[in-house]
């Protein structure tokens, strides 16, 4: 955490540093720094196996209609990982997505995003990763599907929708907006997820954090407007939230969210998490129907719980021994649910999700863990009566066809 925080620091004070001359010897550089960005950026969510050795890579993404393709080991191992690259190399290969003998990288790798950071902070982040274990893991190779194996296609979408260059702070607005927006738009390539895409796939920035969905979960649109934005939320729920994973009234991050908090976001300064949620706060309200906050919670302290359908009594049996009647975490905050988004919006989508998936987060206490309820007795009609009472109990939506939606969620697992 210390280490954390010195980061912070140091990362808040080199924005202030201007850029050297193009002829200008590099400054050295700063591992602190470099573990910093590499948290702040999340390198080790994805470049890790699940259970597997930090940075071995191995985890494997799969695209629909594309294919399957794995992480790189980015230790510093000479062979199996990127110890014999250059610098420059690595710089090519995370800012622009070109590794090494020309090879194009998949924006499955966030390189669009993280052109935004200057080389100095990629050469940073090098520092800190020379400093790891190195492993020889292999990767294993892609089984990416003909045309889209052909790696040099990636020229194309580049120039559609590639990266763009690292800019300068605008001077009209505050040093903590440009500081929230360098966080935001490069380290945290929050856009990845919350961003929807053209037709090339490329982000469509006309629509910049107006909620898409990844991996089958929505990640909420994250504009100010009222009702599907952040427009409601209180800038202290906000940093809670972005900070701990958890904000009262609110719910608690799940899925891909619990990752993002778990491995990068609580490692932030308390002052890089302002400046993430003054940046956030200044972008216009885009409405987006799917993102809409449901309706109300029951009154905190509400202990009868209504036995009139399946679904109440089926909640009461197996889950209100850590939600409660009222949706309060028996053991701990992280169970509080209540006025969570996803119970209610774009038909519980996230609600099915994380009872087919489960979900776990790690936390300054420990990890929390929300069990999935697949394989274990309750059939899909018993998720989807759940699902309904949930979504009506707690919020105005009304549910449809939640059978289903438990099916095509299972079926993309
Ligand atoms: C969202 C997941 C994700 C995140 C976050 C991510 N990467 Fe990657 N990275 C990938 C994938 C997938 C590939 C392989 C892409 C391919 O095969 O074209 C990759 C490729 C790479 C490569 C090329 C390795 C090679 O052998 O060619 C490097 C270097 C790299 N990543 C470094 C990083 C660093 C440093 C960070 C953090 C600043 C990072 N990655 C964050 C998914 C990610
Ligand atoms: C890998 C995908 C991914 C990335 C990257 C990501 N998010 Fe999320 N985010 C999600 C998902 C999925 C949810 C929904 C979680 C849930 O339902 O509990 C979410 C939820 C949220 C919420 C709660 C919104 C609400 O209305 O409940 C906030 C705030 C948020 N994200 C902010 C951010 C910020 C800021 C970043 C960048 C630092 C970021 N996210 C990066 C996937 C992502
Ligand atoms: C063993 C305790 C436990 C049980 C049993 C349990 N949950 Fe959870 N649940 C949690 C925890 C802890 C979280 C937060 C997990 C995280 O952040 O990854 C959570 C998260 C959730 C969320 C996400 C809320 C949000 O804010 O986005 C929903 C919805 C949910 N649970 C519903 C249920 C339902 C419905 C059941 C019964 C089928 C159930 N849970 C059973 C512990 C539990």
């Amino acid at each position: 955490m210390c280490g954390a925080l010195v980061g912070g620091v140091i990362g808040a004070a080199t924005m202030f540093v201007p850029a050297p001359h193009a002829h200008a010897t590099p400054l050295p550089p700063n591992v602190e720094n470099g573990r910093y960005l590499t948290r702040a950026a999340d390198c080790e969510v994805c470049h890790t196996a699940e259970g597997g050795t930090p940075y071995a890579g191995g985890r494997a993404f799969s695209l629909p209609g594309i294919g399957v393709m794995y992480a790189p080991n980015i230790t510093p191992d000479k062979t199996a990982g990127i110890g014999a690259w250059t610098d420059e190399q690595f710089v090519s290969a995370v800012r622009k997505g070109v590794s090494p003998h020309g090879k194009r990288l998949y924006p499955a790798m966030p390189y669009p995003a993280y052109a935004r950071m200057s080389d100095k902070d990629v050469r940073d982040i090098r520092a800190y990763l020379a400093t790891l274990p190195p492993s020889s893991q292999k990767t294993p190779a892609n089984t990416i599907h003909f045309p889209f194996s052909i790696r040099s296609l990636m020229v194309f979408w580049n120039m559609l929708n590639g990266p763009a260059a690292s800019y300068a702070d605008d001077p009209a607005q505050s040093a903590e907006w440009n500081r929230g927006r360098y966080l935001v738009e490069g380290p945290g390539h929050c856009g990845d997820c919350h961003t929807p895409r053209t037709r090339t796939f490329g982000l469509d920035s006309s629509r910049a954090l107006g909620g898409n969905i990844i991996n089958g979960w929505r990640a909420y649109n994250l504009t100010s407007d009222r009702q599907s934005g952040l427009g409601a939320w209180s800038d202290a729920e906000l940093a809670q939230y972005l900070s701990t994973g958890h904000a009262d009234g609110h719910g608690t991050a799940t899925g891909d969210m619990a990752d993002v908090v778990g491995h990068s976001l609580r490692y932030l300064s308390a002052q890089d998490i302002h400046a993430m949620v003054v940046y956030l706060r200044s972008i216009p309200p885009l409405h987006t129907a799917e993102d809409m906050l449901e309706g109300t919670t029951p009154p905190a302290g509400d202990a009868a719980l209504p036995q009139n359908t399946r679904g109440a009594r089926l909640y009461a049996s197996t889950c209100a021994g850590c939600h409660m009647a009222d949706g309060t975490g028996r053991q701990s905050s992280f169970a509080t649910i209540t006025g969570a988004r996803s119970l209610g919006a774009d038909n519980g989508r996230n609600l099915v999700q994380v009872l087919v998936q489960g979900s776990g987060m790690q936390t300054a206490t420990g990890v929390q863990i929300m069990p999935h309820f697949v394989g274990g007795g309750l059939s899909d009609r018993d998720l989807a009566d759940i699902a309904s009472f949930v979504m009506t109990h707690f919020t105005t939506a009304t549910p449809h066809n939640m059978e289903q939606a438990v099916q095509d969620a299972k079926r993309a697992n």
